[in-house]
């Protein structure tokens, strides 16, 4: 389903290092299981693999399919771990033009008043045939309490306010904590429909809970499959943890020899917001007391006009990991064209799956020659039981890779304190 292929990498390194690294991955990997290392409360994650919860599952599907049923738009209202697992997996399975259902709208990522501006102006416009928009919203917060997300929902709130009057409750699905919080209040005060995020799961370990599933069930995506290819990962990897294992040590070793960015690179244009999931994954977990490995994105063959020239020839301080999809993603072939004006009937009768691959090898090798550690992750095929495994096993990674690093990868002191000077700037008492 998934293969690691560590032999490049490997390249850049000496058996000496790489075998302290391995002791210090397998050390961290007793502790992930045995729940002794810091932030271990945080391990709900690995929970819900052990015992799915189908009565949710269900829960959510149906949810899901009446959403779908009634809605035009759908907005999704949550920010960092809150938003960015529905995203990834959305944009990885979701046609990229005419899905059926709902548009999918974000909402409380970001600041930007022109953004939110525009989008209630969107949500209020009449359809072509003068009726009014059909828009449910999902506000997705642990805390209850972050200023992003807050603040959009109360302007999305009193506009749905405005458009449906007391119909206006049962179009909005709050998640969030058991208890706690200003949403929380708001919940009990209006009676909106809740779900809860397990207070044993941290945001960016959370897409496999309601916070990435109701959105993602939404989008018409089968979620007891790709819950369910997470769980089959979860298996593979709990009796058999070599592939993570050799790959947390050889990225270890890369740390310790002052490796300071790691580019995630993907050929699939569909699967650069699965890469901005594994970005704030991996940042928010090793990115501490001066250490980790800062995690980069790049969409190819598009970023190979843009950053390509730094990776070939820049500063050597950079590793790269390919995420790789094995079977065609569709069946798209060059025809022959008479004249040939443009020179490109060498390509005729190939894919674009071929052509892409092509550039992808080739890549791969300009890289490799240009002394960038690689590593390539590839999946068999692209399908929401592959990425429900992918979301596994990039948690896992993520919890064996920074306890090596003797981290606690669950926890994020540093975001608080933008926050602090922020509400300090704003008079927040
Ligand atoms: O991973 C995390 O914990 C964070 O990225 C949070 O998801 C993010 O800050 C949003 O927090 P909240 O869900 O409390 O609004």
């Amino acid at each position: 389903m998934i293969s690691i292929d560590i032999d490049i990498a490997q390249k850049f390194i000496d058996e000496s290092e790489l075998s302290l690294s391995r002791d210090k991955c397998e050390n961290a990997l007793l502790h992930l299981k045995n729940k002794t290392g810091p932030g271990s409360e945080w391990l709900g994650w690995r929970d819900l693999m052990k015992s799915p919860n189908d009565a949710l599952l269900e829960e959510i599907d149906s949810l899901g399919r009446k959403i779908r049923k009634e809605a035009d738009i759908f907005i999704v209202c949550g920010i960092g771990g809150s938003y960015l697992g529905a995203k990834a997996v959305i944009d990885a399975l979701s046609p990229n033009f005419g899905n059926k259902g709902p548009e999918i709208l974000y909402a409380g990522h970001h600041m930007g008043g022109k953004y939110l501006n525009e989008l209630l102006d969107y949500i209020t416009t009449p359809k072509a045939d003068g009726s009014s928009k059909s828009v449910f919203v999902n506000v997705i917060s642990k805390s209850g309490s972050t200023l992003e997300t807050a603040l959009s929902f109360r302007m999305i709130r009193q506009t749905l306010d405005e458009m449906y009057g007391d119909d206006s409750d049962h179009r909005i699905i709050c998640t969030t904590s058991e208890e706690g919080g200003v949403l929380n209040t708001l919940i009990e005060e209006k009676k909106y429909r809740k779900f809860v995020i397990p207070d044993n799961v941290g945001g960016r370990f959370s897409v496999l809970t309601p916070v990435g599933l109701i959105p993602i069930s939404v989008a018409g995506i089968d979620i007891k499959t790709l819950f369910y290819g997470a769980v089959s990962a979860y298996k593979k990897y709990e009796s058999d943890p070599e592939e993570v294992l050799s790959y947390a040590a050889v990225r270890r070793t890369l740390h310790e020899k002052e490796i300071t960015i790691d580019i995630f690179s993907c050929f699939e244009p569909e699967l650069t917001s699965f890469g901005g999931w594994i970005q704030q994954l991996l940042g928010e977990s090793e990115g501490k007391e001066g250490k980790g490995i800062f995690p980069a994105v790049a969409a190819f063959s598009t970023d190979l006009h843009s950053l390509g020239q730094f990776i070939q020839e820049g500063t050597r301080s950079l590793m790269e990991t390919f995420l790789i999809v094995d079977s065609p993603t569709s069946s798209l072939k060059v025809n022959e064209m008479p004249g040939n004006h443009d020179n490109l009937n060498y390509l005729s009768g190939k894919s674009f799956h071929d052509i892409n691959t092509k550039a992808r090898i080739g890549t791969i090798q300009a890289h490799k020659d240009g002394n960038v550690p690689i590593i390539k992750i590839t999946l068999e095929r692209l399908s929401a039981e592959t990425i429900g495994g992918l979301i596994y096993f990039f948690e896992f990674f993520t919890g064996v890779f920074v306890y090596s690093l003797d981290l606690n990868p669950f926890n994020q002191p540093g975001v608080e304190d933008y926050k602090k000077a922020m509400y300090r700037l704003l008079g927040k008492e």
